[in-house]
């Protein structure tokens, strides 16, 4: 295992110890995010730990299954005790960029009903500012596509219909929506531009999260940085 999955592993361990019994978790996406689903699986079968999950996407939901995790829903628990997710990019303040996945409109909604969010990530996603080494993805009704790149390019930003790998075309979200990723090279105010994207009609929710996460794990070569809102 290379030293970033491992150190992926070991932070998604550490944030899954947030974990207490009947918590009701919201479950992130990502490669960071399948690992601590696999952990809460094995406390629940091996120490007979007591949650259930909200999946924050299709991966996650099959994750979960497959971990043994008992699923619930938002309308059953609009309040979690816990959300653990990835990030592709995060400031100093704990802002981040999310979306990789295309999964960002389940998680910012997943992780904004969470009372604590815990993220988990290897440090090569810590930036100095947003936007310097990944673009921001943003969720847009397929009605919309055109006049909504129009209007992301009046704010700066150079949109990319997100195209799928192993299926020709776009990739349709689990909403049954295009994803834009944006380039808005490295981001000086974030909450003006989230507030000015989401203005834009058709735009149903963009990567940009912020005020969101209150502990942040980066995974180390050596170690594990905790930062702390
Ligand atoms: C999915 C996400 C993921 O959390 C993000 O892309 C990080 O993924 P990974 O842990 O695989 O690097 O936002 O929409």
């Amino acid at each position: 295992m290379s030293w970033r999955e491992d150190a992926k592993k070991r932070v998604a361990l550490q944030a899954v110890k947030h974990v207490k019994d009947d918590f009701v978790v919201g479950l992130g996406s990502g490669s960071t995010a399948a690992y601590a689903i696999q952990e809460l699986g094995r406390l629940i079968k091996q120490d007979g730990l007591q949650v259930m999950g909200v999946p924050s996407s299709s991966q996650a939901m099959m994750l979960a299954v497959n971990a043994g995790i008992q699923l619930t829903t938002l309308d059953e628990h609009p309040t979690l005790d816990l959300a653990i997710d990835g990030a592709d990019e995060v400031d100093k303040a704990l802002n981040m960029i999310k979306g990789g996945g295309g999964a960002l409109t389940r998680e910012k909604i997943v992780a904004s009903a969470a009372k604590q969010v815990v993220i988990v990530a290897d440090e090569k996603k810590l930036v100095p500012k947003l936007g310097s080494t990944f673009k921001v993805p943003v969720e847009v009704l397929g009605f919309a596509l055109a006049t909504v790149s129009a209007g992301i390019k009046e704010l700066g930003g150079k949109p990319v219909l997100r195209e799928g790998k192993g299926k020709v075309g776009a990739v349709v979200t689990d909403n049954g929506n295009y994803i834009v990723d944006v380039d808005f090279g490295p981001i000086d105010s974030p909450e003006e531009l989230n507030l000015g994207l989401k203005f834009i009609p058709g735009v149903i929710e963009t990567g940009l999260f912020m005020n969101i996460a209150d502990i942040v794990y980066l995974g180390k070569q050596d170690g594990v940085i905790k930062l702390e809102r």
